[in-house]
């Protein structure tokens, strides 16, 4: 079989080669859409998520015979291959793509040309012996020192456009600011800093794109050139007394330890990190903007409400990332995926790609600022190798969005084709035309505009900062103690869609509460919610209750689901106590909707209490069973799970009590039969004089991090920069879920079903900690 492919792919039979379907090198036959994908094809450099949609959903990895990699497109594969990087060498990382030919290869011979390994190519154990080595200059403190320098240079050349009225912002600033943080923040002396800013532009064809042999002849040039002056400013440096930057530490890490950060490293990094910390910045920069600007209602939002930025910025990220595709090369015959792919097999993770998977982020082709995992996406990479400079590339686009949103709220897209340099790996626009109009220069009014900046705290965003705004449209009576309140959008669109069980955060002042949404999923303008007056609460639900009416503005969450109904079921028991009832009826209301078989049990204290009644007899009058207590009606929790149904799920909904009953009550039905909506966990907050510290070690990132007694896992780990999903932070909601490789756990959520917990094998990073002194976790 081998041969006779090598002979057809050598033209061997002129008659039969065209016929014959192309074959994988692991003997497969290569679909017709695998052997059309080319990654210089217009249709995946002007949107790569999209040109692989049909991968995504169909053939999620495949042989380019075009391109000679194996391409792999879902994110719980690619999130796999980064995972094992024994498995899946990044050696490859840097490898250029279309391989030079003999006059490029001579030309940089001439120029002695020697870049080799870095970081991001290095294979174990030299890469993490030296990451570690290196990792000072991006602990949060270190990066907040530079966050004045990269305001300067952002407002410098925003002054210097204010008064234009148009301008094309790739040319004015993004390309020019990140350049020029990132020789600031290398320590490049400033007389060196013009001559290296010429060099840079050559490497993105020369590494990822296809070019032509005389382009390939005027790259090698550049980048000889490139090589031996980045040469000269390293020795410069190296001679000087030690200066301020993270190029300095490496000088100082090779004097110490020459055999972990070696010569060539120095020399082959010093290039190499311009291009990581600059081209990557100003492309993610400029999508972003792209992005916002195309859309006029959400830059509105981010102009009034610049607390949304850092979360806008991570989703911009996640959806037009300016890393599209990254690369890793199989050690040994492994399956991805469910497909061989043999030793040596060259891969390409579509990061852009796995960024729009549904089975990972809900409505994934939608730009949603308000989305809570955005920090999930791949575009920074992920595990041992993820992007040293996360969080100083997020810092300069959130000042440049800080700024612009500032200063020029009034900004607009101009109408203009978009052109992309051609290559499988970078992306974002060469140009972005804005205009605007200077007379409305809020800073023409009020000069204190153009200096009253906003800070963001260094890292991924805070969720506690991501909020829309929602009108009361109505409020009435559901029931005695209960109201029920429609709440719209402020400029009459359409509000998020919902799925039965889904909540949202109601912030009114410092009090956020949770309300399930209890309305029609249907209803594309009202999100609906129903309000208990709770006597013993914190307060909030009285305010609600004495003082909203329609015309209110309210803050909130969400929507999300925690609670989510699986469909799939024969049959379904529905429980609910007093409120409980509201996600339980909007569960009522697509299973009858769907045509399932279900039981609706609601229990209350009187009519009168129990809010929807009317509205449950009207739609699930068959299904529904009330219980009143002031009637003497008595749900029999022992009589209606006495027999344990293997075709039934339970939900339920209702004071912690009931829920308590719920589970000791259903121990002999099948495991994962129940599923319940906790309110509030009790014992979130942590008490130091009970805890012990204890130590975490990272498998995949290599690092070790400390837990003190008076900070939670996930706070510890988003200090040492490891980016965790979050929300609920009280263990009921499963977002900040972390596997466990080693250790004994102290969980603490509500989460986990008694199996999951006796597995040992994860935990809810918010608040379950170490029975021992140390856990292995999978991050
Ligand atoms: C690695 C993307 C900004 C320094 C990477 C990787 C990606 C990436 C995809 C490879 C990750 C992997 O193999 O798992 C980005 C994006 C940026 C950005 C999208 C901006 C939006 C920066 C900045 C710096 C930087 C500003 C420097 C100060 C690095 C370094 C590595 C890296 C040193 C290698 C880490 C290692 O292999 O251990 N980046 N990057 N990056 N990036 Fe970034
Ligand atoms: Fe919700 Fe941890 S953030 S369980």
């Amino acid at each position: 079989n081998a041969t006779h492919r090598t002979q057809a792919g050598a033209g061997g039979c002129p008659f039969h080669a065209a016929q014959e379907p192309p074959t994988a090198p692991n003997g497969c036959p290569v679909s017709p859409r695998a052997a059309a994908f080319d990654p210089f094809d217009g249709p995946y450099q002007l949107d790569p998520a999209e040109a692989l949609r049909w991968s995504r959903e169909q053939e999620p990895v495949f042989y380019s015979p075009k391109l000679g990699y194996w391409v792999v497109s879902r994110y719980d594969d690619i999130k796999a291959i980064f995972r094992d990087n024994l498995t899946f060498s990044p050696s490859i990382a840097l490898e250029k793509i279309t391989p030079a030919s003999d006059a490029a290869l001579a030309v940089l011979q001439r120029y002695d040309y020697g870049m080799n390994r870095t970081l991001v190519n290095e294979d174990e154990p030299a890469h993490m012996a030296r990451r570690r080595e290196l990792l000072e200059a991006f602990t949060p403190e270190a990066l907040e020192a530079h966050a004045p320098m990269v305001r300067r240079l952002v407002r410098e050349k925003l002054d210097a456009i204010v008064d234009r009225g148009r301008a094309d912002l790739v040319a004015e600033l993004f390309w020019e600011v990140p350049l020029t943080v990132a020789l600031h923040f290398l320590g490049v002396p400033e007389e060196d800093m013009e001559q290296l800013r010429r060099f840079s532009v050559a490497h993105t064809l020369n590494t990822w794109g296809r070019p032509s042999p005389e382009q390939q002849v005027e790259v090698a040039e550049g980048v000889g050139r490139f090589w031996q002056y980045s040469g000269q400013v390293l020795k410069k440096m190296q001679e000087q007394p030690r200066g301020h930057g993270w190029m300095y530490d490496m000088i100082e890490k090779n004097r110490q330890k020459p055999d972990v950060v070696t010569d060539n490293y120095l020399h082959s990094m010093m290039m190499a990190i311009i291009v990581a910390a600059h081209e990557t910045t100003a492309l993610a920069t400029a999508n972003a903007f792209r992005q916002l600007l195309s859309r006029p209602a959400v830059w509105a939002e981010l102009c009034d409400n610049p607390a949304l930025i850092p979360a806008a910025a991570e989703e911009c990220l996640r959806h037009s990332g300016s890393v599209v595709a990254w690369r890793r090369i199989a050690t040994r015959d492994v399956e991805v995926g469910g497909v061989s792919i043999p030793e040596g097999g060259k891969i390409l993770m579509v990061t852009a790609s796995a960024n729009y998977d549904p089975a990972h982020f809900e409505n994934p082709d939608e730009l949603d600022i308000y989305r809570d995992n955005a920090v999930d996406h791949l575009t920074f990479g992920y595990g041992s190798h993820q992007c040293m400079g996360k969080n100083l590339g997020r810092m300069e686009m959130r000042i440049f969005l800080e700024e612009f949103t500032r200063r020029l709220p009034h900004l607009e897209l101009e109408e203009q084709e978009f052109t992309f340099l051609p290559n499988t790996s970078f992306r974002g626009p060469e140009a972005l035309w804005v205009c605007w109009d200077p007379a409305q220069n809020p800073e023409r009014r009020d000069s204190a505009v153009r200096d009253s900046q906003r800070d963001f705290p260094v890292g991924a965003p805070s969720r506690q900062d991501i909020a829309r705004e929602m009108v009361v449209a109505k409020v009435q009576a559901a029931s005695q103690g209960v109201l029920q309140i429609a709440l719209e959008d402020p400029r009459g669109r359409r509000v998020p869609e919902w799925s039965p069980g889904s909540h949202v955060e109601l912030v009114v002042g410092d009090y956020v509460r949770k309300y399930s949404l209890c309305g029609e999923t249907d209803d594309p303008y009202w999100l609906q919610i129903a309000v208990l007056r709770e006597p013993e609460g914190r307060g909030g639900s009285a305010w609600i209750h004495e003082h909203l009416e329609p015309g209110m503005t309210l803050r909130l969450r969400g929507p999300k689901n925690h609670f989510r109904l699986d469909e799939t079921a024969e049959h379904y028991l529905l429980i609910a106590g007093g409120i409980g009832i509201t996600p339980i009826i909007a569960m009522a209301d697509r299973l009858k909707q769907l045509g399932r078989s279900y039981e609706l049990h609601y229990a209350g204290r009187s009519r009168s209490s129990m809010a929807f009644i009317e509205r449950l007899a009207r739609d699930h009058g068959e299904a529904l069973h009330l219980y009143r207590k002031d009637e003497g009606e008595r749900l029999d929790l022992a009589d209606l799970l006495a027999a344990p149904r293997e075709d039934t799920l339970l939900y339920a909904c209702g004071p912690e009590r009931l829920l308590a009953a719920l589970g000791a009550g259903t121990g002999h039905w099948p495991e994962g039969s129940l599923h319940v909506e906790h309110f509030s966990a009790e014992g979130a907050l942590l008490d130091p004089a009970k805890e012990h510290a204890f130590e975490v070690e990272l498998a995949d990132s290599e690092l070790v991090v400390e837990v003190a007694p008076d900070r939670t896992l996930l706070q510890a780990l988003r200090a040492a920069g490891v980016d965790v999903p979050s929300d609920c932070e009280e263990g009921l909601c499963g977002s900040c879920q972390v596997d466990v490789v080693e250790g004994e756990i102290d969980h603490r959520d509500k989460v986990l079903t008694a199996a999951e917990r006796a597995g040992q094998d994860r935990l809810m990073s918010c608040c379950s900690r170490a029975k021992g002194k140390k856990l292995v976790l999978a991050l």
